[in-house]
């Protein structure tokens, strides 16, 4: 049931471009900072584990991309960041990510975020910031 929700907020979300979000309320309710450092570690421990995508990480540098998720995700919760990493279509290309890699790293988040005690309706407003990236990440 939540993979068929999932799947249709990542539906309806894909391809709409979001400006900065109003206010800093996301930022609050994932726990500023420190909340948000947990859900990357989390969501990066998960991706570990999951032998569905877990080759696609092997050979980078896991410090910079957790560093930089979680610049990207204060940032996409209205928080007090900057955004220094490379655009989704540059950091992605070439690498034939797959709609169901998309939707197994949008898993592994959420998992994370369910062990942080983290309430759906604020999961999906974090995933509903991400989701618009797809069309940047995936391979056309
Ligand atoms: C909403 C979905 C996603 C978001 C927000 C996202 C975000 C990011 C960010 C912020 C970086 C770091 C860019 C930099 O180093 O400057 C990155 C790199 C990377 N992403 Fe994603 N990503 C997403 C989906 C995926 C998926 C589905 C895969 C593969 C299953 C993937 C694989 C990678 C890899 C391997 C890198 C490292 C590239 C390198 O260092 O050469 N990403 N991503």
């Amino acid at each position: 049931m939540r993979g068929l929700k999932l799947l249709l907020v990542v539906l309806l979300l894909a391809g709409c471009a979001q400006p900065p979000p109003k206010d800093d309320s996301l930022y609050r309710d994932l726990g500023e900072r420190a909340g948000i450092n947990r859900i990357v570690e989390g969501m990066l421990l998960n991706i570990a584990h999951d032998p569905r995508i877990v080759e696609r990480f092997r050979k980078i540098d896991i410090q910079r991309l957790r560093d930089k998720l979680v610049e990207q995700f204060c940032v996409e919760a209205g928080g007090p960041c900057v955004y220094t990493g490379d655009t989704m279509a540059e950091s992605h290309k070439g690498q034939n990510v797959s709609r169901s890699d998309f939707n197994a790293l949008v898993e592994d988040l959420i998992a994370a975020m369910d062990t942080q005690g983290i309430p759906v309706p604020v999961q999906n407003r974090l995933i509903a910031r991400l989701a618009p990236m797809r069309g940047e990440v995936i391979q056309h």
